[in-house]
Order: structure tokens, then sequence, then C-alpha cells
């Protein structure tokens, strides 16, 4: 309406008159006039439930490329009442990072991606737009026996995936992302830079998982690199119903969170085409590992804790670490590391995803509930990925950093629901039936509270007030399960550090006000 579009009008003035920032930032700011707005908008979105002609639009965004530039955006936003979205990777499950149904400004952190490797001192500082790929790909160019412990997906951003803790293949031996940060950038709600020691530990422990866009804007991060050996070996072993897979997961339910830590076994789970049964369909479970050593160490260590997966020397691959990063990205052996480099995803389609966290091993009755769920839609719409804990995870305490999954959980599901066809019709017919998934499992997952990964935002269990009054209550129905204990602490961090709720999304913590 009229006023958002005075508003946005003086912000954009704001931006121009900030003198200090005038020159160089009138061409990092997008408004729908430009031809480009389009492109720069689309470019990091992920999900295509939000890239719709009726998903809301940002009225500006903003590609800082310096940090003044972040804290010109921040001071103007707030001096013009302009709710603004902060992006890096774009990642985001639920959107929230580039869809706002009040006027907004995204910041988007594109441009502010450098990464800096010390190998001296084992340690990185990434800037917070940069992709997990590239700080991977960084590290190993300094050194082959360093790594970092984050997600599996090259394209995902560091900014928002530290923000909410952050797994991959080397979470049993090392913990998250968020358990290996050691210091940040950070911009908060007056525009001011902080680092660790401005800020103080109770915002750094916030920032380290309490979710995005809640305590400020992070421009960069400051990560310890851990040892990872010059080999590494991986597999793949697919085993269909046929081949007893209902068995061999169930005996993975038991050993998965108890393995080596240097042993991280992850099922995927799928409809697929049966090759022993022309015309029908069957599900695969695919056991897929990265193990910190060679193979000759690997086997004897399978032969004594799984040996039901019948594992030999022919299904495993030596290679370098980073190599393990292209192959669980799912590249072939001979791509170029610089593909990690590259932010565009191959195919981005509609999805809906859900997560939960296993505690006893399930049933068979329950396996086999959600074999039979997998059959109902068509193949490739539906999967399942449990990935292992325990190891690391169970020795960090919950209230280490505010993500509080640690030990006692055998393992996390990642519930997921893809589909092409744009419509109403079909975006219904899979969000109810992962729905009615995570319905049928709730007797097998964990209870009071039923525990979620915040980087897998599920707006479904619980959502904020937009206007920003948001009650401890109300936001405490999703907070819980995300953070268990450590929402109190996050609550009292944001009723210090932004007591008005500048920034604020439909699962940010919201500050105390008073009488609530
Ligand atoms: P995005 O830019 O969308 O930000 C996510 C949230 O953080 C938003 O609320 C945003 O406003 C906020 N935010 C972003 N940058 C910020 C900043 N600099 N300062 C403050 N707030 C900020 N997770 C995992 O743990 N392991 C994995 O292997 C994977 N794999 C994976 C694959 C794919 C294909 C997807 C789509 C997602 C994952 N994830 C994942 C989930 C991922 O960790 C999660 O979506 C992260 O929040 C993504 O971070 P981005 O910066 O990309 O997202």
């Amino acid at each position: 309406g009229a006023t958002s579009a005075h508003t946005h009008e003086d912000f954009l003035q704001c931006l121009r008159l900030q003198s200090k920032y005038s020159a160089s930032i009138s061409k990092l700011v997008y408004t729908p006039i430009k031809s480009s707005y389009f492109d720069v908008l689309q470019f990091s979105i992920q999900n295509r439930r939000f890239n719709t002609t009726i998903t809301p639009k940002p009225l500006v965004i903003v590609t800082p490329s310096n940090v003044s530039h972040v804290q010109a955006a921040v001071i103007c936003s707030q001096k013009h009442g302009m709710h603004i979205r902060v992006r890096s990777g774009g990642h985001d499950y639920e959107g929230l990072s580039y869809v706002s149904v009040l006027p907004f400004v995204i910041i988007d952190l594109i441009n502010l991606g450098s990464v800096s490797v010390d190998a001296t001192s084992n340690t990185a500082w990434v800037e917070a737009g940069a992709n997990l790929g590239k700080v991977y790909y960084s590290i190993a160019q300094k050194s082959g026996t360093s790594g970092f412990p984050a997600g599996t997906c090259p394209t995902v951003g560091i900014g928002g995936h530290i923000s909410g803790g952050g797994y991959g293949t080397l979470l049993r031996k090392y913990g998250l992302a968020a358990d290996n940060v050691i210091d940040a950038q950070l911009i908060d709600v007056n525009g001011r830079i902080l680092d660790r020691a401005s800020m103080g530990e109770d915002l750094f422990w916030a920032i380290r998982g309490g979710g995005g866009n809640t305590f400020g804007i992070v421009v960069a991060w400051k990560l310890n690199l851990v040892p990872v050996p010059d080999t590494v070996t991986v597999f793949t072993v697919e085993k269909t119903l046929e081949q007893y897979a209902t068995q061999l997961v169930d005996r993975w339910q038991c050993v998965a969170d108890k393995l080596h830590e240097d042993l991280f076994i992850r099922v995927i789970l799928e409809r697929v085409n049966s090759s022993s049964q022309p015309g029908k369909t069957t599900i695969r479970a695919a056991f897929n590992s990265l193990f910190l050593g060679k193979v000759d160490s690997l086997l004897p260590l399978m032969q004594e804790s799984f040996p039901e997966l019948g594992l030999v020397k022919e299904d495993c691959t030596e290679m370098s670490w980073i190599e393990s990063v292209l192959y669980f990205a799912g590249f072939s052996r001979n791509t170029s590391l610089e593909i990690l480099l590259n932010r565009t995803q191959p195919s981005v389609r509609f999805f809906k995803a859900k997560s939960d966290y296993v505690k006893e091993p399930m049933p068979k009755v329950a396996l086999e509930g959600l074999w039979k769920r997998l059959f109902q839609l068509e193949m490739g719409s539906g999967q399942l990925i449990f990935s292992p804990y325990g190891g690391r995870m169970s020795e960090i305490s919950e209230s280490s950093v505010p993500f509080p999954h640690r030990a006692g959980n055998l393992y996390q599901i990642q519930h997921l629901a893809y589909w092409d066809e744009e419509g109403i019709k079909e975006s219904r017919r899979h969000i109810s039936w992962i729905r009615r998934l995570y319905s049928f499992v709730t007797p097998y997952v964990s209870k009071n509270p039923r525990l979620a990964y915040i980087n897998y935002r599920d707006l479904d269990i619980g959502v904020n007030n937009l206007q920003g009054n948001t009650s401890y209550k109300q936001a405490s129905i999703w907070g819980i399960k995300y953070f268990k204990i450590n929402f109190d602490k996050l609550v009292h961090v944001k009723t210090q550090v932004d007591p008005a709720n500048f920034f604020r999304n439909e699962q940010s913590i919201p500050p105390l006000s008073c009488g609530i």
C-alpha cells in the first residue's frame, strides 16, 4: 500500500544518505523495477513452494559487499520501520530468509563469501555468505588433513547453517558445525559490529544454534578446523525388502549410535523399481557411510559390530576427505573439486520436510508402517533419512550450545516429500501425506516434548505472531521442541539484546515483554 511504498522510499533514501556508503551501495540495491531483481531474488531459492507468482516478494533486496553496507541496511531499516529478512544460502525449508507476509527487505549476503584458512593455527574466518562447498574446498587447498564437520550439501550457506547447528558425516567424531565455532562477527540491532569478546559469552552462545534472523546478522564465523586422515573410506550398500532391508534397518537401529566414532553409517529409504520382480516396486535401504581410515581397518570393525550387512572390500572406496565431500554430494569420482564452488542446484523441486529423534529402536511394525506409507506415493516423491548419533554427540552437554539433542538419541529421522507439479492440489496431496506419516510415527519417537531440528524448519509445529508480540507461552510450543531447556536462556538473551524484537520471523525467539 501507499504507506509501505513511502517507507521503502525513505529506506532507500536513507541508504543513499549514509554518505560513507552511498558511492558503492546503490548498485547493490534491487527493487522490482530493476530487470535483475528477479534473478537476484530467485538465485538461491531452494524450495519451489516459495517461488510462485503468489509468493510475497520483497520491496527491496540489498546485497552488501562489505560489512559497512550491512550496518547501513540495519540502521536504515530500524529508522524507517522496515521488516528485514537475512539470507545467506537461501536453503531455509520454509523460505523464511526470503518470504514474509509483512512488507520487507532482504539483506542477502551473497557478496560476502570470502574464506580465509590459516593452516598454522588450523582455523578459518568464513564470511556468512559462503557456501559449505567453498569452505571445504578452501580448507583442502591449504591442507589435506584438515576438515570441518558441517552439512553434506555443498550449496548450503554457512550463515544459516551454523545459526541452526549444522551436521554432516563427521558429527559422530566432532559434533556439529556450531560446536566448532570459536569467534564470530555480528551486526547487532543498533548496527554495531561485535566480536566474541564484545558481545559476551551469552550472546555468543545464542548465535551458535539458536536460529537465524533472531539476535543480529552474523557476517563471519571463525571455525576451528578438525583433523582428518589423508585416506578415508566410503561405501553405499543397497538392500531391498527382498534382500532383508527391514531386518537390516532393525539391526542398524541397535548398533548405529554405538559404532566406533570414526564410522558414520546413515540409511536413506526410498521406493524403487524391483529388479527381481519386473513391473513391481520395492523399498530400498541405502547404507551410506564414511569411515575415517583405510578399508583394512574398516572391515574388521564392521565384522565385529554390524556383520549382518555383509560388507566386503569391493563395496568400499578409499579416497581423500575432500573427495568424500564430493561423494556425499552425489558427484562422480572424477568430478573436479571446483564444482564445490558452484552455488546453483541442478534441480530445484517443491518439498516439505519434518524431523524426529528416536530414543529406542522402533519395532518392526513401525518400520513396516513407514514402508507402507512410502508405497503410497509415486517413486522419487517420498524419502526418509536416518542419521546416527552417539560418539562425540553424546559427550557434549545439552546446554553447551542451544542445540540440545545429545546423549540418549539413537538417531534422527528426516521425513521428506518432493514433487514437481505446480498447483495447490499437488502441494496439498504431498503435504497431507507427510503429515499423516508424521502422525503415524508419533508413538515411536521422542515425546513430551516431541523434538525437532531447527535446520529442518517445520512451521507445522508452531509459529509466532508476525506483528512481534508473541508470548513466551505461545513460542514455547515450538521453542521447546527445537531447544528443550535452552529455550529459556535464548529468551533471556533475546530480551537483553533485542527487546523490541526487530530481528524476527515465524520461529524466532521472542523477547519477554512487560506482563507476559
Ligand atoms: P537461509 O539463507 O535460507 O537462512 C536460514 C535461516 O537463517 C533464515 O531464518 C535466515 O534469515 C537466517 N540467516 C541466514 N543467514 C544469516 C546470517 N548471516 N545471520 C543471521 N541469520 C541468518 N542441514 C544440516 O544440518 N546438514 C545437512 O547435511 C543439510 N543438508 C541440506 C541440504 C539441502 C538441499 C537443504 C535445502 C538444506 C540442508 N540442510 C542441512 C538444512 C540447512 O542447514 C538449513 O536450511 C540452513 O538454515 C541453511 O542455511 P542457509 O544460509 O543456506 O539458509
